[in-house]
């Protein structure tokens, strides 16, 4: 008899490679950006984020710091945070180190990995802290556990940009969902990329070590090993442009030449020059995404930026 840790593999490769049989038979064709992520794409993000180019993370954790003790008197005191995708849960620390008296914290992150291991870190440097770990992918409905006792208020935190992987109708209804997690009253400490050059927003998604490339090509990589495909990855091009009109960095991969390309029995065709759309990236001005976090139900309490006026921090309340 199977037992149940390969039976729930199996599931997840299932949905894996329904998944990329779909979004390779769309036209044009697409894959998730969520399959970056295995324990090598979590990696590899991690080292996007320190290239030079890639401004989001450090913007963000210079805003956190520079106005942490105005957003933590905002916030309040007694609160349990959640945060959404949480990685290596640095930039929650910045908080934990102002808050008053926090009631416990619940990273949730659909690489267990990095969840476990960033969670018992955590727990090493704030001894006397809860922390409720959940590792789950957060584009799907999840219930999250109420702590006891009860705390003043919830606040959920998603920082990074992440907001802006979402497709506007999908983003809308994950702020839905967040708000009805937090329910009225609640906050939302979110961060979000603003609208800016197209050449500095560009070399974000194209730095020149070349980390953004193998970060898209993952996927490929993940196609192969976990589903049996039978990519060349190598003839396949990188590619990252700026969608005016959608407001939005688009990833592609574009296969160099003519080919064919097998997963399990499915063979799929491309032509020089097709790509395979992998990622969106939406780049917001506040105005923007104040009428999309009204539409599910957030009003702005105060927002935050850099000199640059790069990106921005914003702390909203579920009505
Ligand atoms: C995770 N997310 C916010 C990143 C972004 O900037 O949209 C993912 C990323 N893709 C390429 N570089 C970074």
């Amino acid at each position: 008899m199977r037992d149940k840790r390969n039976l729930k593999v199996e599931i997840i490769n299932n949905e894996f490679l329904t998944d990329v049989i779909d979004g390779l038979n769309q036209k044009p064709k697409t894959l998730k950006p969520k399959y970056f992520y295995d324990n090598r794409g979590a990696e590899l993000f991690t080292e996007i984020c320190k290239t030079p180019e890639y401004y989001p993370t450090r913007t963000e954790i210079e805003i956190l710091k520079l106005n942490a003790k105005d957003i933590a008197s905002e916030i309040g005191d007694n609160v349990a945070l959640i945060e959404y995708g949480s990685g290596a849960l640095e930039k929650i620390q910045i908080l934990l180190n102002v808050l008053e008296n926090p009631a416990g914290i619940i990273p949730v992150d659909i690489s267990k990995d990095q969840l476990i291991e960033a969670t018992a870190e955590l727990q090493t440097m704030y001894p006397d802290l809860k922390i409720i770990p959940i590792p789950a992918d957060f584009t799907k409905p999840i219930s999250i556990p109420k702590l006891s006792p009860a705390p003043a208020n919830r606040v959920a935190f998603f920082p990074g940009s992440t907001i802006g992987n979402f497709e506007p109708n999908l983003a809308i209804s994950f702020l839905q969902g967040v708000t009805d997690t937090i329910g009225p009253g609640g906050l939302l400490l979110i961060g979000f990329d603003l609208k800016k050059q197209t050449e500095t927003l560009v070399a974000a998604y194209d730095d020149k070590a070349g980390i953004t490339e193998t970060f898209n090509k993952n996927i490929l990589h993940r196609i192969n090993t976990e589903l049996g495909g039978n990519f060349d990855i190598q003839s396949f091009k990188h590619i990252a442009r700026y969608n005016e009109k959608e407001g939005r960095i688009e990833m592609h991969l574009e296969s160099q030449t003519n080919q064919s390309v097998s997963i399990k029995n499915t063979v799929f065709q491309f032509m020089e020059k097709e790509t395979i759309h992998t990622e969106n990236c939406y780049k917001f001005t506040e105005t923007d995404f104040k009428v999309l976090a009204s539409k599910a139900g957030l009003s702005p309490v105060k927002a935050w930026n850099d000199n640059r006026r790069y990106f921005a921090v914003m702390l909203l309340r579920a009505s």
